[in-house]
């Protein structure tokens, strides 16, 4: 395959031979030796983060393992350069590359998400929510979007964050089973009379329907943005449908799913009603001043490591992995959110049990295993303790498991939740049962490894 540079997609160096392991060793032993001469104080916390790192299961779902080409595009220093504007229309001197760099990213996502207009630039997928917000948004004008506790973002003006100074914001909530219901959507779309209409969100489990929400977007008269930054992978590859050609414009942050750095993208589709070059006068000078070059670059790598077959392979395994731990925790007697998933995320109905969603955490993290506690919809809890347990497969996809791993992995979590569910004092008695074969089921997986064929563009068997 031929790559927008006239390059081979597929890269063919040191990348595709040497071990994934090797590439991020060599890379932190550099940057490790760099600090060492200079600041041995933040060596060593970086030393001890990069231990912590490697030693802990993460099954966070908002995050993704960042591939070896990613960091490296990060810490060359492309992010020294000054430069407003775009490629082509820079406020500052000495561009020329870096235009390229820019261009190539942007050629990628236009790619990979089938969109026929993107912009790079954004600082992080709340900037880029943000940034199309107050584009779009005159004084006077509403949002509606999920409500926070029930699954939705802060960035999707939700009560909390600072855009509801400047806009009216309205919330749909979650159906009693926890799925969406575009009839109450729909309901509340016809009360408010949005200018725009949100959907996605950080904690559902389930399929977003495009097509229903614009259908509710017309009826009222109201732009439809659609935020992908948790299924993004699963969106570039087929795997969740398209928001195209429903949204007017998409936005996702670049770490959740596509293993690229801290930022976020905007993309306009075919058949939106919001012109390109409006967009990017949004984001900058709107919202941002100078992007961040090595943050460009990564996107760029990623996105280009997301165009790989492999890619595609990887996130299969992420969905898989997610319905095998919606199998083993129903077959034990967990109730889910939704009762299942059709993405890379599971989220834990705790209400029935004495367990809450910080007590479950806060055990699995005593034996190296990262799942975070979430609010469930209409949680008797506060947010500080939660009814929910929030899990994701995206870095556990690109790790030397089976499914045989990931159901007994489940199957472990299931027997510690019901353990502290029935007061067993697990998080009390760090001998018991459970705890331990838990807690050495997750070291054997941490310590298989990531898998070299996923990480470096080789297409698994
Ligand atoms: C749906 C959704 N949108 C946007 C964001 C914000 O992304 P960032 O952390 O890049 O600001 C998040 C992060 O949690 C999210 O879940």
């Amino acid at each position: 395959m031929q790559d927008i540079t006239g390059e081979p997609a597929v890269g063919h160096g040191a990348a595709d031979t040497a071990g994934t392991g090797r590439l991020l060793e060599s890379l932190t032993r550099t940057g490790l030796s760099v600090l060492a001469g200079s600041d041995p104080s933040l060596r060593k916390l970086a030393e001890r983060e990069l231990s912590r790192q490697r030693a802990q299961l993460n099954l966070v779902a908002a995050s993704s393992p960042p591939s070896p080409d990613v960091l490296a595009a990060q810490a060359l220093g492309l992010s020294a350069l000054t430069a407003e504007g775009y490629p082509g229309r820079r406020y500052h001197p000495g561009t020329e590359v870096i235009d390229a760099v820019e261009r190539l990213a942007i050629e990628r996502a236009k790619l990979l998400f089938g969109a026929d207009h993107a912009n790079v630039q954004p600082l992080s997928g709340s900037a880029a929510n943000l940034a199309v917000l107050f584009g779009l948004l005159e004084p006077g004008d509403s949002v509606l979007s999920m409500e926070l506790s029930h699954g939705g973002h802060l960035s999707h003006a939700a009560r909390p964050a600072s855009t509801t100074k400047h806009f009216g914001a309205a919330y749909y909530r979650l159906g009693a089973d926890g799925t969406l219901d575009l009839d109450h959507v729909r309901e509340q779309a016809r009360a408010v009379r949005p200018a725009v209409l949100m959907c996605g969100g950080s904690a559902y489990p389930r399929t977003i329907d495009f097509p229903s929400f614009r259908a509710v977007a017309d009826e009222v008269g109201a732009l439809l943005i659609g935020d992908i930054s948790h299924i993004s992978g699963l969106v570039a590859t087929g795997i969740h449908p398209t928001p195209f050609p429903y949204c007017d414009l998409v936005t996702t942050s670049t770490y959740k799913q596509l293993r690229g750095p801290h930022g976020g993208l905007v993309l306009r589709g075919p058949g939106s009603r919001v012109p390109g070059g409006k967009l990017d006068t949004w984001v900058f000078p709107g919202f941002q001043g100078t992007p961040d070059f090595g943050m460009v670059a990564a996107k760029a790598a990623a996105l280009g490591n997301a165009l790989r077959p492999a890619f595609a392979v990887a996130m299969e395994r992420v969905a898989r992995f997610a319905g095998l731990f919606a199998d083993a925790f129903t077959a034990r007697g967990l109730r889910l959110v939704t009762g299942g998933t059709d993405t890379h995320m599971v989220l834990v109905d705790l209400s029935d049990g004495s367990a809450t969603g910080r007590t479950v955490s806060r055990v699995l993290e005593q034996i190296g295993i990262l799942a975070n506690k979430n609010l469930i919809p209409n949680d008797p809890r506060p947010a500080s303790e939660t009814s929910g347990l929030r899990i994701g497969t995206n870095h556990l996809a690109f790790m030397d498991v089976d499914d045989q791993d990931v159901s007994r992995l489940a199957r472990g979590i299931a027997d510690l939740v019901a353990e502290l569910s029935r007061g067993g004092g697990a998080d009390r008695h760090p001998g018991c049962p459970a705890l331990h074969r838990l807690e050495e089921h997750a070291a054997a997986v941490v310590s298989a490894g990531h898998r070299a064929d996923f990480a470096e563009g080789v297409p698994a068997p």
